[in-house]
């Protein structure tokens, strides 16, 4: 854990895959743009701004005010070279427009949660501490208490199905509306303890909690996670300038393969260039250091034309 609450994930690694597109080294090709679509806690984007030419200027996004507002302080060293946008980053063209900016030379997301949010019991992102089932990104629209205790059987059974691959969703559904019956579900625990409760007993102890897919297809469904991404990977490449490079790290297979699809595409379409053919992930020091890297991939592309 940095000051900031949260560690950036394979941090050298985006250096070293950006930094030729930052204008490092002071190289003069102009002013270099860096967009950093999950600014979060400004991690990321303290060490690009830190290693980008002196007149690099930075657009950080977050769906998160409280994050931002972290990054705010962290980076105001940098003074009007940063400017913040509380926005979805499926709407990053339109950010980039009203920051007067036409294309990135660099571009990151570092999708999911940070630290601070899956460690702050109030948001409920986590079951590990007992907080209200709420899991919203951004403190508007339908919490992950609204779904659970709305949806029907099946429809619950399909999202925890499709956004979490959980074998054992029709269970875990089934058990859900029985509970709710009883009383609203409105927090992690009480909801982790059902799912459980649903989680087939063979003896052998469990690798990962069985609460933790029906959790993750929970924050996905709330805040749209597939479709931001899904929005963001279409516009990427023609948000980039020539030369430019763009990074994203995902940390499940559903956002990996929406990632790894888009950059083919670009690649295929001979505008862009793969920087990785395999996904990069972090080394055993990194994952012993922060164990929240242990799922992240990294893939990045440059645009070439
Ligand atoms: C893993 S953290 C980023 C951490 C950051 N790279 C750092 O070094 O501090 C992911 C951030 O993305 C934000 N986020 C998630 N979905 C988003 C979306 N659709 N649009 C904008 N921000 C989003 C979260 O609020 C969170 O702050």
């Amino acid at each position: 854990m940095d000051d900031a609450g949260h560690l950036p994930v394979l941090l050298d690694e985006v250096l070293e895959l950006l930094a030729p597109a930052c204008g490092e080294h002071g190289q003069t090709t102009g002013k270099r743009v860096i967009v950093d679509c999950t600014v979060g806690l400004g991690g990321h984007a303290e060490a690009l701004l830190g290693s980008a030419g002196s007149d690099a200027t930075l657009i950080g996004i977050d769906l998160d005010e409280s994050n931002l507002l972290k990054t705010k302080e962290r980076l105001v060293r940098f003074g009007r070279r940063v400017r913040l946008f509380e926005a979805d980053f499926a709407d990053t063209e339109a950010v980039m427009a009203e920051a007067g900016v036409t294309s990135a030379d660099v571009v990151l997301a570092d999708l999911g949660m940070a630290s601070t949010q899956v460690d702050d019991s109030l948001r409920g992102f986590s079951f590990q501490a007992d907080g209200p089932l709420d899991m919203r990104y951004r403190l508007e629209g339908r919490t992950a208490a609204d779904l659970v205790n709305t949806l029907g059987e099946s429809e619950l059974a399909d999202l925890i199905y499709r956004n979490g691959q959980d074998r054992h969703s029709r269970r875990i559904a089934r058990a859900i509306v029985r509970a709710r019956k009883r009383e609203r579900i409105e927090r992690t625990e009480q909801l982790a303890r059902i799912v459980a409760g649903a989680a087939p007993r063979t003896g052998v102890r469990w690798k990962i909690h069985p609460a933790t897919r029906t959790f993750q297809a929970l924050r996905i469904a709330v805040n749209g996670e597939l479709k931001s991404l899904q929005r963001l990977l279409e516009k990427m490449p023609g948000l980039m300038s020539v030369g430019g490079r763009a990074a994203v790290i995902s940390f499940h297979s559903l956002e990996d393969r929406l990632v790894k699809r888009a950059f083919a595409a670009a690649a295929e379409a001979g505008t862009h260039r793969l920087l990785n053919k395999k996904p990069i992930t972090g080394g055993a020091v990194e994952i012993y250091r922060n164990p929240r890297s242990r799922s992240a991939k990294l893939r990045a592309i440059e645009r070439i034309q």
